[in-house]
């Protein structure tokens, strides 16, 4: 069963290819033209998306070794994202299937974020966990806990009721001056930095629900009233708030997945999501992994930026279940699943 997967929700553009469970190529393209934004630009992203999506399908079927006749079904991300960008993954992924006259598999991107558990290489071990496991999935648009039971089982017991974790470290990245997207810049920063110097408000939200909004106030406060002290001030403690900041968002994160960990009884929990890169998060996500006897499943860091391969390896398990979806299929710009 070969897969063709297709990714065009934000600034990147994705091919991946995939046979049973096994990455046969993934091909990434980052848009570039945002940066001097400081943020994406939707117009900007879906004529990126015109541009690439061909020559990446290309070079993923190529790098696969997979003729195009060779492919059993296409799998695309539906939503969530931006709309414009969806529109050209979704067109492409339709003319492919018309033309091919193989089966259309529609992908919500949240959910194939948390299967990357699953992504098999040629030659290396995969440690997937077992069902039901707690996913921790945190990007730049999403923060949410989830209770997988199954591939495409699961149930969001929290969310963020305001901003993303991503944009926390983003909107707060900017107040220091760093370039976007902020976050790498922050993590990179926090680990010259005392992560206790500073103090700054945590939400108190009910259940297992987030809130960042309050916390990016709390510290454009804190710059504003210290600036006003010393104009250097940023300047002059630069890792020190990044490393508190940090700390600060690794501890609201995972302060809920524990309450979520107890009240579930689940023991096996996995991270997912862009932000599952942070170096702050990872350490701390393991530290309590070992005193609470959490088995820990964190993804490769090719597989926390958005890829196509995880595209692929929800398609293939919608494909053993004939999920397929009809031609007049419209993309999403939200989508819970
Ligand atoms: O590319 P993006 O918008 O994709 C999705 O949302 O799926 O997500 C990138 C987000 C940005 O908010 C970025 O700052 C954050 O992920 N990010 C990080 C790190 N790497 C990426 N945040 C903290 N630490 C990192 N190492
Ligand atoms: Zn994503």
């Amino acid at each position: 069963m070969v897969i063709l997967g297709i990714e065009s929700s934000c600034d990147d553009t994705a091919a991946a290819v995939i046979k049973d469970r096994t990455l046969l190529s993934s091909v990434i393209t980052n848009q570039d033209v945002h940066k001097q934004y400081g943020g994406v630009v939707p117009e900007l992203a879906s004529r990126a998306h015109q541009q690439n999506i061909i020559p990446v399908v290309d070079v993923a079927l190529k790098n696969a070794g997979v003729r195009a006749e060779e492919v059993h079904a296409i799998a695309f991300t539906r939503g969530p994202g931006l709309l414009g960008s969806l529109l050209v993954g979704t067109s492409f992924a339709k003319g492919f299937a018309l033309a091919r006259n193989i089966p259309l598999i529609e992908v919500n991107h949240l959910q194939a974020h948390i299967l990357v558990h699953f992504i098999q290489e040629i030659g290396q071990e995969t440690k997937a966990p077992p069902f039901p496991f707690l996913c921790l999935l945190v990007s730049g648009g999403h923060t949410q806990l989830v209770r997988v039971d199954n591939y495409l089982t699961m149930k969001i017991l929290g969310k963020t009721i305001d901003d993303a974790a991503g944009e926390a470290f983003d909107k707060s990245a900017k107040l220091l001056h760093l370039p976007y997207p902020g976050g790498p810049h922050i993590d990179k920063l926090a680990l010259k930095g005392n992560p206790v110097r500073f103090e700054f408000n945590k939400p108190r939200i009910p259940g297992l629900d987030y809130s960042f909004s309050g916390l990016k106030t709390s510290f454009l406060y804190f710059l504003r009233d210290n600036l006003q002290a010393d104009p250097d001030f940023v300047e002059n403690n630069k890792a020190d708030l990044a490393a508190s900041l940090q700390r600060t968002i690794v501890e609201i994160l995972v302060s809920k997945l524990k309450r979520a960990a107890n009240e579930t009884g689940i023991k096996d929990i996995a991270l997912a999501g862009c932000v599952s890169a942070n170096s702050g998060l990872r350490d701390t996500i393991i530290l309590e992994g070992k005193k609470r006897g959490w088995n820990i499943y964190i993804p490769k860091f090719s597989y926390t930026t958005d890829n196509a391969a995880m595209i692929a390896i929800t398609g293939s398990f919608k494909y053993m279940e004939s999920n397929f979806s009809p031609m007049n299929i419209i993309p999403k710009a939200r989508m819970d699943f």
